[in-house]
This record gives structure tokens, C-alpha cells and sequence, in this order.
């Protein structure tokens, strides 16, 4: 007792405190927006189901990260109700198969697949997507999925790496998403019918102050040198990128396909009671929900993860929207976030990350060296301008848009140092020549 006692008395004198008072705030001003579109009569946007639950033996499927607890176990449940085939991603066995158990308990007729992934490990992300490329057909169900919620997430407060070295909220909240997204597109384009990304983010991205979106700062690296983990700081920074990206992917696919079949939705789902804060001291938890409580600030999950079920649902028209508050309301995210310089750079970081990932994955970490790290990235970039400006012919596009796609087809050999650059070379040039204009 003494020690909890301790730990909210350093809490209270921490700036972690002030942080709450700045989300607060910026909660208070996103219900204001819906307030203000109320008072001005502006519609809410009309949810029809853009996909079809009632497609009769074949559901669409939706996979879920995070779906063990929360937010993403309720987003599961509602959207099992509406007729979906739910695949529960979470990185606990236990928890997963209680989290199915706790649904076919209630739905019966819910059809339900779990799959074991730490989305903080790009290794683990790598293996669950050439697991669900595998399930699919094993289950004579078609190629492809239909919807992809980007849920999981953590509130870290202290700094701890991961297997990749990456700080681990920066890996759950925003490179792991990426990595999955960027997997998962492949299938999200094979789906028959629209299909859609779904990125959950937070009214705290308002206060991100940091505002650089270089290899150091989106993989957290520089936090080592820091005496203290700045996790209200990091945290907002995560939900930034993550909602960057949205807006970047959503540019993206409508350069590249104007028919909005697949569709990116940010969705925010205000304050809800759930895990997120466990590390906090207990006692500054409780008087947080009180404190919300009184405010009329706090939700269950399931009313939190309304906005999630909108965005899952509302039309394609809608993609590059930012849900919020329920009943299909959207408000607008803050200016920074629709800055979409910050959003391609961004973008080239991540894609390089991803890479690096990938390379030290793959050509083992004995073998691989920094030389090589950027002798590769350089000739990716190059490449995919090359092939940005004759895929584009006058349309106005961005360089970055096939930026990283290439090296996905190849093999290890290709990047191996005895494989050899320019065999790597030759491969990524016979491979353009052989892509649909
Ligand atoms: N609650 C809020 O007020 C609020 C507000 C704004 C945004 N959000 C966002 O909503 C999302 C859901 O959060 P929540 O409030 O529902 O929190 P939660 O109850 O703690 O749920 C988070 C989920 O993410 C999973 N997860 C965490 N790290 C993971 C990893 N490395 N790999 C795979 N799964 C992992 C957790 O799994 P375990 O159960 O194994 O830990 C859990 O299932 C988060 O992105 C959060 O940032 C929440």
C-alpha cells in the first residue's frame, strides 16, 4: 500500500500529470466540434454498410488486432453480430481463446479465427501474414480480406526495446500497424467487393510536439539517450504517425485506383474505461475514470468502439475520414496531421524501416552490415522514381508512392552480400521490366 501510495505521489509531481490535464482538454474540444456541427446543422454521415455482411456462406472477413481486450474485443463482438468473420489477432494464446470462447458463448452463430501476433515484432507480423495467406485457402474461403482494424495498442511508461530494437510503443502503436497494413494490402486489393483499412488513433495526436520523422525518432531510438521515458510525449507522437499514415495511404490508393475499392479510415474513440492505463499507479487511475466520469467523459468500450464500427461500415466515399464520438459522426484531426509533406516523409522512413527490418530478417544478422543497409535503400529509392515516372506518364504523382513494393518478390539470395548487390540489381530491374504498366 505504502508503495502505491508513493508511486501516485510521484505521479502528481510528474509532467505525466499536466499531460492528462493538455488530453483532457483536447478531448473536451473534439466534443465541442461535434457540438458545433450540431448547433450549425451539419449531417452526420449516413452509415450504409459499403460492406456487405449478408453475403451468405462467404462472410467478409475482418481481422482485428489487439482483439483480446477493450476496444478490440468489443469492436469483435459487434462486428461477429453483423456478419462478420472475425479473426482475432492478440499476442496472448490464453486470452485469445477465452476472447472466442466469451463470443460463441453469446453468438452462436459467430464464425471466429484466432491467430498468436506480437505486433511489435515485424518477425511475428511476417509469419502471421504467410499464416493467413495459408488459413484462407485451407478453409476453401477466397484470397483475400475485407476489412483490416488496426487496434492494438499499449501506454507504456517506461521505455522497454524490442526484439527488433525499436522502443515498444512507437513498434505496437505505429510500425507494427504499418508493417501489417502494408503486408495486408495485397489482399485487401484481392477482395471482390470494396475493402477497407481501419487505423485507431487518439484526441491526444492534438498535442504531439515533435514533429521530426526520421529513423530515430519513429523507431524511439532516440529515447535511449534520455534520462526519463517521455511517454505522454511518445504516446502522442504514435497516434500522430499512425493517423499520418492513414491520410498518406489514402492519398496513395487514389492515385493509383480511383474506384475507392480499397478505403482508409482513421477512428478515435474519445475516452473509454479499458486497459490502456494499467501501468499507471492505481490509485491515479481510479481518480482519472472518476474524474471522466463526473465530466461525462467515460465510456464503455463498447460505446468507445462505436466510432470504430462507423468507420468500419460507412461509405467508400468517406476514406481519408476521421470518426469520432458515434452515431457516424467525423470531426476534423488536428492541421499537423493533414500536413502532407510530413506525411510522405513519414512514409519514406517507414518504408525504410520496414526494410531494414526486413533485410536483417532475412539475410541474417550475421551477415548484414550498414553498407549494404544503404546501398539497397538507395537503389530502391532510385528505382522507384524510375519506375514512379514512367508508370505516371503526366499523371502528377508521388515519388514515394511504389516506394519499397519492389523488393518484396525477392528472394534472401538477392540481398545476401554473396549474393551480391548487383545481382540484387539485376533482379529489381527484370522484375520492373516484367510489372503492368
Ligand atoms: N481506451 C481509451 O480511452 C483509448 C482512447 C484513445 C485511443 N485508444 C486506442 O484504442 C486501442 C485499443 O486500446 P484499449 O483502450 O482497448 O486498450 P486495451 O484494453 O489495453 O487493449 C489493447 C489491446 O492491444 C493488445 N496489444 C498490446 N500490445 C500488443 C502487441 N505487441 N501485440 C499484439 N497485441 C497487443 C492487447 O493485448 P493484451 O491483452 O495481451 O495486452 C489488447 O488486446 C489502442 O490503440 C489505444 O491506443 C484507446
Amino acid at each position: 500500500m505504502m508503495k502505491e501510495v508513493k508511486e501516485a505521489f510521484r505521479f502528481v509531481n510528474s509532467s505525466a500529470l499536466w499531460y492528462m490535464l493538455l488530453w483532457t482538454i483536447s478531448l473536451v474540444s473534439s466534443y465541442l466540434q461535434l457540438l458545433r456541427a450540431r448547433i450549425l446543422g451539419s449531417k452526420s454521415t449516413p452509415i450504409s454498410a459499403s460492406i456487405d455482411p449478408n453475403l451468405g456462406s462467404s462472410r467478409p472477413i475482418c481481422v482485428i488486432t489487439g482483439a483480446t481486450s477493450g476496444l478490440g474485443k468489443a469492436t469483435a463482438f459487434s462486428l461477429a453480430e453483423k456478419g462478420f468473420h472475425i479473426v482475432l489477432v492478440g499476442r496472448s494464446p490464453q486470452l485469445l481463446s477465452e476472447t472466442l470462447k466469451e463470443i460463441k458463448s453469446r453468438n452462436k452463430d459467430a464464425q471466429l479465427k484466432t491467430f498468436e501476433v506480437d505486433m511489435s515484432s515485424f518477425k511475428s507480423i511476417f509469419k502471421f501474414k504467410n499464416s493467413l495467406e495459408k488459413w484462407l485457402p485451407d478453409s476453401e474461403l477466397h484470397p483475400s480480406i475485407q476489412l483490416l482494424v488496426n487496434n492494438a495498442g499499449i501506454m507504456a511508461t517506461s521505455s522497454r526495446p524490442t526484439t527488433d530494437g525499436y522502443d515498444r510503443m512507437m513498434a505496437t502503436n505505429y510500425i507494427g500497424p504499418f508493417c501489417l497494413t502494408k503486408l495486408l494490402l495485397p489482399l485487401l486489393k484481392n477482395s471482390s467487393v470494396p475493402s477497407r483499412v481501419v487505423n485507431v488513433t487518439s484526441f491526444t495526436h492534438r498535442y504531439a510536439s515533435l514533429r521530426k520523422f526520421d529513423k530515430d525518432s519513429v523507431t524511439g531510438v532516440y529515447l535511449w539517450a534520455l534520462n526519463k521515458y517521455p511517454y505522454p510525449q511518445t504516446y502522442e507522437y504514435s497516434k500522430l504517425c499512425l493517423l499520418l499514415f492513414s491520410y498518406e495511404l489514402h492519398r496513395q490508393l487514389r492515385l493509383t485506383d480511383d474506384s475507392h475499392h480499397v478505403t482508409v479510415i482513421a477512428a478515435d474513440p474519445g475516452f473509454a474505461k479499458t486497459n490502456i492505463m494499467h501501468e499507471f499507479p492505481s490509485y491515479v487511475l481510479a481518480i482519472a475514470f472518476l474524474g471522466f466520469k463526473i465530466l461525462g467523459l467515460l465510456q464503455s468500450p463498447h460505446e468507445g468502439a462505436e466510432s470504430f464500427i462507423d468507420a468500419a461500415l460507412a461509405p467508400p466515399e468517406t476514406s481519408g475520414a476521421y470518426y469520432f464520438g458515434g452515431k457516424g459522426r467525423t470531426i476534423e484531426s488536428s492541421q499537423v496531421s493533414r500536413d502532407s509533406k510530413l506525411a510522405e516523409q513519414l512514409w519514406e522512413t517507414s518504408c525504410f524501416v520496414r526494410l531494414i527490418s526486413w533485410i536483417k530478417r532475412f539475410s541474417g544478422r550475421g551477415d548484414y552490415n550498414h553498407r549494404i543497409e544503404i546501398n539497397i535503400y538507395l537503389y530502391i529509392k532510385s528505382v522507384n522514381e524510375i519506375m514512379m515516372e514512367s508508370k505516371a506518364g503526366n499523371k502528377k504523382s508521388s515519388t514515394s508512392s511504389l516506394f519499397y513494393e519492389a523488393p518484396l518478390g525477392y528472394s534472401i539470395e538477392d540481398v545476401r552480400p554473396n549474393g551480391g548487390i548487383k545481382k540484387f540489381k539485376s533482379s529489381v530491374y527484370s522484375n520492373c521490366a516484367k510489372r503492368p504498366s
